[in-house]
């Protein structure tokens, strides 16, 4: 993807695109690989309308900060809080180019990133400024496609990630847990 995350993305959102609701079975496993959180903070990138941010703040106990580079996806992520400060903190931002020093916390006990991995264009300078925000012990949460799941042809352009870019996901963690869901697949990394 050469043109930046929010020209891509923001006319999507704006055009009434929208994603994968989270299931039941990926909120178990979510469950199942992440500690409560007990007031520690989160990160979701590319939170999009907030699903993912929203279920690790009211359901798993963390204080959450969705980022999205796209400024009508934050816009529908926020106007689905109950009232203004009873949820996750919204913030439009692109992750491989805005300053970490603008975000709330400076070390995250998780980070979460679902449907988005794929279309990041320079996986490894992402993944080292993951590694900046994860705390120690703390859990990176993926969650991406990946090539050879589907039995029916993608319909219009290659929406899983390649062996080499599994590879570089998961290279150097002390801790690789993956998990399979249909096309899905969840990753479980720790420093
Ligand atoms: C397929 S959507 C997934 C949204 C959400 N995570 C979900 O599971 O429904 C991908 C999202 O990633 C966001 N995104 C893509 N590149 C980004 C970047 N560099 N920085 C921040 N957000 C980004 C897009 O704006 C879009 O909202």
């Amino acid at each position: 993807m050469s043109q930046s995350a929010r020209s891509y993305w923001d006319p999507l959102w704006a055009a009434g695109r929208r994603y994968r609701q989270l299931s039941d079975a990926e909120i178990a496993l979510l469950a199942g690989h992440l500690s409560p959180g007990r007031g520690r903070p989160a990160l979701d990138i590319g939170c999009g309308d907030g699903g993912l941010a929203r279920h690790l703040h009211h359901r798993l106990g963390y204080h959450t900060t969705g980022i999205d580079s796209a400024p009508t996806a934050i816009t529908l992520a926020a106007s689905q809080d109950a009232a203004p400060g009873h949820g996750p903190e919204w913030r439009c931002m692109d992750i491989t180019t805005d300053a970490l020093g603008t975000l709330p916390h400076p070390a995250y006990a998780v980070i979460t990133c679902r449907l988005v991995y794929r279309w990041l264009d320079d996986k490894p300078a992402f993944l080292d400024r993951v590694r900046q925000l994860l705390a120690p012990g703390g859990t990176f949460w993926v969650v991406t496609e990946v090539v050879g799941r589907r039995t029916v042809a993608d319909p219009c352009e290659r929406l899983g990630i390649t062996a080499n870019e599994a590879e570089t996901l998961t290279a150097g963690w002390s801790v690789t847990h993956t998990a399979d869901l249909d096309v899905l697949r969840c990753y479980a990394l720790r420093p």
